[in-house]
């Protein structure tokens, strides 16, 4: 029996991919729809899952690559056991901002480390937990950090990562897409947030019609 309704999203620094997703869980929340937020690295709820994400994001650690990648999956596979899980248990629609597909992306991609690593790396912490449907916010990464550095000054440790590795976390993100289209869909964000966040509120609702969410 299918349970809960597991919501991803992923996308390049920038994307607004965490402002349609709060959006989203208003929006679901006012159609009587119980929802939980949490994001990655950390977890919302998760103390531990939050001292890693601490560990990893901290400027002033020097931090490798497979390091780096054990420590993203240390925190999901707290995450997912401690949160993710129990509530998706619990029937509801869990949104997540990055799972691992960021992994995938960032450390398979941007760090060069392979995709092949970093699936195995974490095909334990993710359990068999299988997502519904993955947002995939794309955007020109030279666009997104240019808004992410006009917003913000507290960039964080993979912020700081030349264009060209945000490049490659794109051409990732982009591969996985096409690998799995029924999945992962792409919403292009160069263009009105209040357009973004409609197409992202229909193809949510498409899919939960599709799953027949509400109904088991
Ligand atoms: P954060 O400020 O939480 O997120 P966002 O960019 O979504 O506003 O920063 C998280 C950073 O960690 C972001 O640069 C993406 C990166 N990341 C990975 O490299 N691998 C992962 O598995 C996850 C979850 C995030």
């Amino acid at each position: 029996m299918k349970k809960g309704f597991f919501l991803i999203l992923e996308g390049c620094e920038g994307t607004g991919k965490s402002t349609v997703g709060h959006w989203l869980e208003e929006k679901l929340k006012e159609k009587g729809y119980p929802v939980f937020f949490t994001r990655e690295p950390g977890g919302k709820g998760s103390p531990v899952a939050e001292k890693i994400r601490e560990i990893i994001l901290n400027k002033e650690n020097n931090v490798l690559p497979l390091t780096e990648a054990y420590l993203f999956a240390a925190s999901r596979a707290q995450h997912v056991n401690e949160i993710i899980i129990p509530h998706l248990k619990n029937h509801e629609i869990v949104i997540c901002d990055r799972f691992v597909y960021s992994s995938y992306a960032y450390q398979g991609g941007g760090r060069n480390l392979g995709l092949e690593k970093i699936k195995t790396i974490n095909s334990f912490a993710i359990e068999n937990i299988k997502p519904d449907l993955i947002l995939l916010f794309d955007l020109d990464p030279k666009i997104g950090l240019e808004r992410k550095y006009q917003n913000r000054q507290d960039l964080d440790r993979l912020d700081n990562e030349n264009l060209e590795f945000h490049i490659r976390v794109r051409e990732t993100y982009l591969q996985l897409a096409r690998e799995a289209p029924e999945l992962i869909k792409i919403v292009n964000v160069n263009k009105p947030l209040e357009e973004v966040k409609q197409i992202a509120l229909t193809i949510v609702n498409q899919k939960l019609e599709e799953i027949n969410y509400g109904q088991h």
